[in-house]
């Protein structure tokens, strides 16, 4: 009894080893963990996913780095050239059916490509075989902060 009493009294020693711990750095601080995960945009997200019809899709980019301008893609080992047109994401094969000009390296106009080296317009009708490929902006792929 007599040492618990001497023992309370005696003040608290902390004793440290080795080098002390460096102070959290902001950008650790700010890294999003599970805590952070909005569960009922993620279940949105889920049944936006499956309510879509599944199978032969393939992910090209997020929805809004696609603009007007033409954007060049490797899609299933095939070059394919993304640009948006009232809104809409069209995608087609990047080789222009007249004399194989990369379309990504054209420019948009009123929604139709045109060809860098001899100015054939291409759009929705098509040209020949030289057809747009099916596309599907579903908004749901969204770009992830550039800290991640
Ligand atoms: S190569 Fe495109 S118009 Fe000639």
């Amino acid at each position: 009894m007599r040492l618990f009493s001497h023992l309370s009294r005696t003040p608290r020693r902390v004793i440290n080893f080795g080098r002390p711990l460096s102070p959290l750095r902001p950008a650790d601080r700010e890294l999003p963990d599970w805590m952070q995960a909005r569960v009922p945009s993620i279940r949105a997200s889920l049944e936006r996913a499956r309510a879509l019809p599944s199978g032969g899709w393939y992910v090209v980019d997020a929805s809004r780095r696609i603009s007007a301008r033409p954007s060049f893609y490797w899609v299933d080992g095939h070059e394919v050239v993304a640009w948006r047109s009232a809104g809409r994401v069209l995608l087609a094969p990047n080789s222009c059916p007249h004399m194989g000009a990369p379309l990504s390296a054209g420019r948009s106009e009123r929604g139709e490509l045109v060809c860098p080296w001899h100015g054939l317009r291409l759009g929705e009708p098509g040209h020949g075989q030289w057809k747009l490929y099916a596309a599907h902006d579903d908004g749901i792929l969204r770009e992830r902060p550039a800290c991640c």
